[in-house]
């Protein structure tokens, strides 16, 4: 299944989906869409609303049941029940509707579902966690990922600014992933800087080695930060393009049905 691009080999793809469909009742969220997700990229997935981006990256990381087709993790057939399955697998998402709690604090928030029990018994048995082990976790993962400006990993998360918020999401994603990391319009509510600041945690993943898909309505920061594009469009998939093959406003043109993209 090995592919070439103009960027070259691409090895083998650590996901592969084929053929996936999704309805519900009479709309067509997936239409048989294949992706594949290559090692050390980063894919934008871009399209209209209602294309079924969010539906394909809830496919791919088990929050949805697509009604038929298969998906494939280093080649092996696999089935996500549960986003916990996927997790399991090695797959960390934030989802589109971002999922922080914010009465509690940064440390907790990155180990929310996975606490750290404290050793011994009183782990084992009372369930007590390790909050000095999470915290020291919690701010070497932030450290590695260049999020400096947060000084207090006891500091609730509801007091902390879009951005800074949104990284952490990110940063919890980044630090469980060992597969890759799914991305889904991590920047829509965050202003310029902070932009800016989850687009150098992407850079910052990718360079650690982890995949990243990436949903983003925004083709600056797509053509800025991605590998390869796949454009999503009516429930299917209009082509993948990259960056030097194609300009933002012939990605969007292709995205719209304004061109079609030939897929020889
Ligand atoms: N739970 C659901 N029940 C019914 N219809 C759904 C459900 N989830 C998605 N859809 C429909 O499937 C289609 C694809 O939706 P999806 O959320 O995947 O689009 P999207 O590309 O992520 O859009 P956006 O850019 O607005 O986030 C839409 O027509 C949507 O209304
Ligand atoms: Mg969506």
């Amino acid at each position: 299944m090995h592919k070439t691009s103009p960027g070259g080999d691409l090895g083998r793809p650590i996901l592969s989906a084929r053929g996936l469909i999704k309805t519900y009742g009479r709309v067509v969220a997936l239409d048989g869409v294949d992706l594949d997700l290559y090692p050390g990229e980063v894919l934008a997935i871009i399209g209209d609303n209602g294309a079924g981006k969010s539906t394909l990256i809830k496919a791919l990381t088990g929050a949805v049941q697509p009604d038929s087709g298969e998906i494939l993790l280093d080649g092996q057939p696999v089935t996500f029940r549960t986003p916990m399955d996927a997790r399991s697998a090695g797959i960390e998402t934030v989802y589109q509707t971002l999922a922080v709690a914010p009465a509690l604090d940064i440390a907790s928030n990155l180990f929310l579902g996975r606490e750290l029990k404290r050793p011994g018994p009183l782990g084992s048995v009372f369930r007590m966690m390790d909050k000095k082990a999470m915290k020291e976790r919690a701010s070497a993962s932030m450290a590695e990922l260049g999020i400096g400006t947060i000084q207090n990993m006891g500091q609730a998360v509801e007091t902390l600014s879009g951005g800074q918020r949104q990284a952490v999401a990110v940063a919890r994603a980044a630090a469980f992933a060992d597969k890759f990391v799914v991305l889904d319009e991590p920047t829509a509510a965050l202003g310029v800087k902070e932009t800016g600041q989850v687009l150098n945690l992407i850079r910052r993943i990718k360079a650690k080695g982890l995949p990243v898909i990436l949903i983003s309505h925004n083709m600056p920061n797509v053509f800025e930060v991605s590998d390869r594009i796949h454009i999503a469009r009516l429930g299917g998939c209009a082509g993948v393009i990259t960056p030097q093959s194609h300009t933002p406003m012939e990605a969007v043109a292709i995205m719209t049905g304004a061109t079609t993209l030939d897929k020889g």
